[in-house]
C-alpha cells in the first residue's frame, strides 16, 4: 500500500504552479534555490510567502540577511529551474553564472525573467520539514512580453501547451 506521503507527491504534483527563484544575498555570496511553492499573501500591507526545505541553507541565509527575491521564471527557462534545484550547491560570488540585476535590496534576480518581486523578511515561521519566508514587498516588475513557466506532473509547460 501506498504511504501517505506517496499520496500525497502524488496528488501535489496534479497542482499546476509557476516556477521561482528564490534568492538571497549574504557577506557578497549570492544563493538560489528553485520554488514553486510560492504564494500572494496579503496586498495591505503586500505580503509573499515561500515555503523552504529547512535542510537547505537558503532559509537561514534568509534569516541572517533579512531579504530575498523572488524571480518568476518564464517559458525557456527550465535549465535555469534545474540548474537552481541541483543539490549541494554553495553560494558564489557570481550567482552561479547568473548575476546580473539586482534589486533595490541588492538582491539577486535571473535575468530576463516574467517578473520579480525584492522582499525585507516580514517573518520566518518553521511548519513540518519547511520553513515559510513571508517577504513583504518592496519593489516589484513584470515583462508582460514573456509567458511564465509552468510546472506540474514532474514536467514543464507553457501557458496554452497543455
Ligand atoms: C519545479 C521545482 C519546484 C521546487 N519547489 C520547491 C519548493 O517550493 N521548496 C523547496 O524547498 N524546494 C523546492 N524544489 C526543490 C529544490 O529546488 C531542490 O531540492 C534544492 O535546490 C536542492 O538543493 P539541496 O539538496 O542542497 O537542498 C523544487 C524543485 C523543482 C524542480
Amino acid at each position: 500500500m501506498a504511504s501517505i506521503q506517496d499520496a500525497f507527491k502524488q496528488a501535489l504534483a496534479s497542482w499546476a504552479s509557476g516556477v521561482t527563484v528564490v534568492s538571497t544575498k549574504l557577506d557578497g555570496n549570492m544563493y538560489g534555490l528553485t520554488a514553486s511553492s510560492f504564494s500572494s499573501l496579503s496586498l495591505e500591507p503586500p505580503l509573499v510567502l515561500v515555503c523552504l526545505a529547512s535542510t537547505n541553507r537558503l532559509p537561514s541565509m534568509i534569516k541572517e540577511s533579512q531579504q530575498f527575491a523572488v524571480s518568476i521564471l518564464a517559458h525557456g527557462q527550465e535549465e535555469i529551474s534545474n540548474s537552481f534545484a541541483r543539490p549541494g550547491r554553495e553560494p558564489t560570488p557570481d550567482f552561479d553564472g547568473y548575476a546580473g540585476k539586482l534589486t533595490t535590496n541588492d538582491q539577486p534576480i535571473i535575468p530576463d525573467c516574467a517578473a520579480y518581486l525584492a522582499c525585507d523578511v516580514h517573518d520566518l515561521i518553521i511548519q513540518g520539514d519547511h520553513c515559510i519566508a513571508i517577504g513583504r514587498v518592496i519593489e516589484a516588475a513584470a515583462d508582460d512580453t514573456q509567458q511564465p513557466l509552468i510546472y506540474y506532473r514532474r514536467a514543464y509547460h507553457t501557458v496554452g501547451n497543455s
